[in-house]
């Protein structure tokens, strides 16, 4: 009884001023007409059925992939025996040389055996976010305490969320199955300018379900937002994008210059990506994953002559597609970059010459943006350039195709669209559902290689060319008719081998 007499005076202040505030809350939340209130109530539901359905705030998950095989994903970043140095060019703020290539790191995504238990996810922005933020802090020149807190959080509300539905560090596809030892083709993926190893996880993903292994390297050249080289000795070292006016060189640095560097970097990072892969397949796994400054694989020990080094593709987008034409350069008899096909998706235009020197089967595909927008390159049409390019290998090789993929804008093969199509189509105006347009990227590519193991020319790859010219149909009538619509729908082939 005593208690209840003598209440401390706070509690009954807290009282009232509660009652205050719920009053206060009940007149701001009654219903009424007014734009504000509307404004308020949408963003209220908007939050309240994101947190309901567990997805991102402003953003969609990503899905999952739809092959016959469950996919699981590693992060390896192993260092060098020794580093390399690529370049003599200096960062002018004295923290040593731009361009040597110390540990390399990439994501691998495979076929994974069926219902296995995975401890984590990665999230899509590679962790620490307060590292991307901080990229973008210093892209605007404005690196301070406030900034990077700010871009920390507000990445964390929009981004923060989405996990890449592979699980990470599951067993490859047959390791509880002794008849089903198979070696799958893989790919070595570059990405393009201000991205990462994470921003192509969808179409890896894919591919790794429908049985091919891939490789997403993240770049350390200064063409992404941010990355950071981890040591067993030394503290990190936060790479953040730079330019020519970050550089000290001599002559001093400009574009070609810088591009020219770049790129070279990035073929070093493709050739150490590639001996990585060799020593997993040899069955070095276990000591690789020693090695992993990313501290995962510890199935790795299961991956002896798992990865079909035999039918090793390049592949990249945009900058990564100039540089995986680079890469080719190598031939397909080269010991470091042995590769036996190429593909190019939205090469050249303001990433650089192309290699033109190109000994094995190559595929470029073309966004719809990418062929329809003209362009200057190197002296010519851009949509030219390419097609010569692709004309010539085909002339040498035999096998060459370059397609339009229609309705996509550059960015449709990135995870981008999945995560937020609406602003993705009114920016870039692709007009294309954003999974079929993803869908068929896959398709293409996976026919691709097939058409490298087994020589046979499926799909798209089995048909003649459409459009010599971007908007172009050369067809017959008769073609027209007899053409699959599921091809029509998405394509136009500019270059590709007679029918057989
Ligand atoms: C690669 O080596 C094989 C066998 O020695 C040879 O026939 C072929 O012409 C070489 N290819 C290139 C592009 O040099
Ligand atoms: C369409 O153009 C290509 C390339 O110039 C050519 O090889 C093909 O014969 C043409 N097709 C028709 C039906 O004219």
């Amino acid at each position: 009884m005593e208690h209840h007499v003598k209440q401390p005076r706070w509690i009954l202040h807290r009282t009232t001023r509660w009652h205050s505030l719920l009053h206060d809350a009940a007149i701001i939340l009654r219903p009424r007409l007014s734009w504000r209130y509307l404004l308020v109530s949408t963003v209220v539901i908007y939050i309240s059925y994101c947190f309901i359905r567990g997805s991102p705030l402003f953003a969609s998950k990503l899905p999952a992939y739809t092959g016959q095989h469950e996919v699981g994903t590693i992060d390896l970043e192993i260092p060098l025996k020794q580093p390399r140095l690529i370049s003599n060019t200096q960062f002018k703020d004295g923290t040593g040389p731009a361009f040597q290539v110390e540990t390399v790191l990439f994501s691998l995504y495979y076929p994974a055996i069926k219902g296995a238990k995975a401890h984590k996810r990665h999230t899509w922005v590679p962790k620490p976010i307060a590292l991307r933020a901080e990229g973008y802090a210093q892209a605007i020149h404005m690196n301070n305490f406030i900034t990077r807190g700010i871009f920390t959080f507000g990445l964390w509300v929009v981004v923060g969320g989405i996990e890449i539905p592979a699980k990470v560090d599951v067993p490859i596809l047959g390791t509880d199955d002794e008849k089903n030892h198979d070696a799958y083709p893989v790919m070595v993926f570059s990405h393009g300018t201000v991205a990462s190893r994470t921003d192509y996880s969808n179409y890896c993903g894919e591919l790794a379900s429908r049985g091919y292994i891939v490789a997403a390297l993240e770049h350390r050249d200064g063409s992404g937002p941010a990355t950071n080289i981890l040591s067993k000795q030394k503290k990190e070292r936060k790479i953040f994008h730079f330019g020519e006016s970050h550089l000290r060189s001599d002559p001093p640095m400009d574009e070609p210059q810088l591009k020219k560097e770049q790129l070279a970097f990035r073929e070093a990072e493709i050739e150490e990506t590639i001996a990585v892969l060799r020593r997993i397949n040899a069955g070095e796994g276990p000591d690789v994953y020693k090695h992993n400054l990313r501290k995962e694989g510890h199935c790795l020990h299961n991956w002896g002559d798992r990865i079909d080094l035999n039918h090793l593709i390049i592949g990249g987008h945009s900058y990564g597609a100039t540089g995986a034409l680079q890469a080719l350069k190598a031939g397909p008899n080269s010991t470091s970059i042995p590769a036996i096909g190429g593909v190019a998706l939205d090469p050249g235009k303001s990433s650089g010459p192309l290699n033109h020197k190109v000994d094995v089967p190559l595929l470029v595909v073309h966004s719809d943006s990418w062929s329809a927008k003209y362009s200057l390159f190197e002296g010519r049409p851009h949509f030219d350039t390419v097609r010569d390019l692709v004309d010539s290998v085909l002339d040498r090789v035999g096998a060459g195709w370059f397609v339009t993929s229609l309705k996509t804008s550059h960015p449709s093969v990135t995870d981008a669209p999945l995560i937020e199509p609406l602003l993705l189509s009114w920016t870039t105006g692709a007009s294309i559902n954003v999974y079929e347009g993803l869908r068929e990227y896959v398709k293409v590519t996976s026919e691709f290689f097939e058409y490298l193991k087994t020589g046979e020319r499926k799909g798209i790859l089995a048909e003649e060319i459409t459009h010599p010219e971007y908007g172009r149909d050369n067809r017959t009538e008769d073609r027209k008719e007899s053409m699959g619509k599921d091809i029509t729908k998405y394509w136009q082939i500019h270059v590709a081998p007679p029918a057989e």
